[in-house]
């Protein structure tokens, strides 16, 4: 049988298929949206993940895409995959010479991306955890964070966010796209509110807290740009590193 990661995982794909251990937040809150294979199958369609984000799915898509400008040059970093076509678009926008590299630490996720990409990709696949990144300090132009840092617990939150600032070149941009507080008159705020609380126990904190107030300390961090969408439902930043 043909291996799905075939062209698409960097330099050694056999210990990289390996997961490098699922964490407790994903095994207890998220197994039905990532880690069970007919999780996986219900919820990659296009309509079913923006029907999730109220329809602002390419909305949010397209921001990023926006922010970066024409083409990826470069080295780029997804911090975990996404259902819905953000990857495919991604790599569409590489430059001469550019590479995605997308990182998850569940094999069923990259195995479910590596079908999305064409076989002659310059999107590389890496099953690691976002708190312990195996790329060298300064090794990429830029990195997003699209809807995973409200899955995380707090501790896991802040490890993220300092090793993606880690992995990051001096003058490189963060990205960051999740939730964000809607305001009072946002009658979805309502809505959301019963459902997250059920659903996604980690998301209000981005409800209370500022993601900025997440980074690392004493690190040389400029918040560019504060985008706010939906009535405020949805945030996106743009940090510069450096
Ligand atoms: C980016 S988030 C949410 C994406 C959003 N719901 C969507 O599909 O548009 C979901 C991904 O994060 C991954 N993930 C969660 N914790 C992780 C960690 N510590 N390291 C790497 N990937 C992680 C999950 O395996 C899953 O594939």
């Amino acid at each position: 049988m043909a291996n799905p990661f075939n062209n698409k995982l960097s330099d050694s794909p056999l210990p990289e298929i390996l997961s490098p251990g699922v964490p407790h937040y994903l095994q207890t809150t998220y197994w039905w949206a990532y880690i069970h294979p007919r999780g996986v199958r219900v919820f990659e369609r296009q309509w079913l993940v923006s029907l999730i984000l109220w329809g602002n799915y390419k909305l949010l898509c397209d921001a990023v895409l926006q922010d970066y400008g024409t083409r990826l040059v470069g080295r780029t970093l997804q911090i975990a995959c996404a259902y819905g076509n953000l990857t495919p678009r991604l790599a569409d926008s590489l430059g001469e010479g550019g590479t995605l590299h997308v990182i998850d630490i569940l094999p069923i996720q990259l195995h479910n991306l590596a079908h999305k990409l064409p076989q002659d990709t310059q999107v590389r696949l890496h099953c690691m955890d976002s708190t312990a990144l195996k790329f060298q300090d300064q090794h990429f132009e830029r990195a997003l964070l699209f809807f995973l840092l409200h899955e995380q617990p707090l501790d896991v939150r802040k490890k993220t966010l300092a090793e993606a600032t880690r992995v990051i070149c001096p003058g490189g941009i963060l990205t960051i796209v999740d939730y964000a507080n809607p305001g009072w008159l946002n009658p979805l705020r309502y809505i959301m509110a019963p459902i997250l609380n059920l659903l996604e126990p980690f998301a209000r904190d981005l409800w209370k807290d500022e993601i900025t107030s997440w980074l690392p300390e004493h690190a040389n961090i400029t918040l560019v740009r504060k985008q706010r969408f939906f009535g405020g439902m949805y945030q996106m930043l743009t940090l510069k590193i450096g």
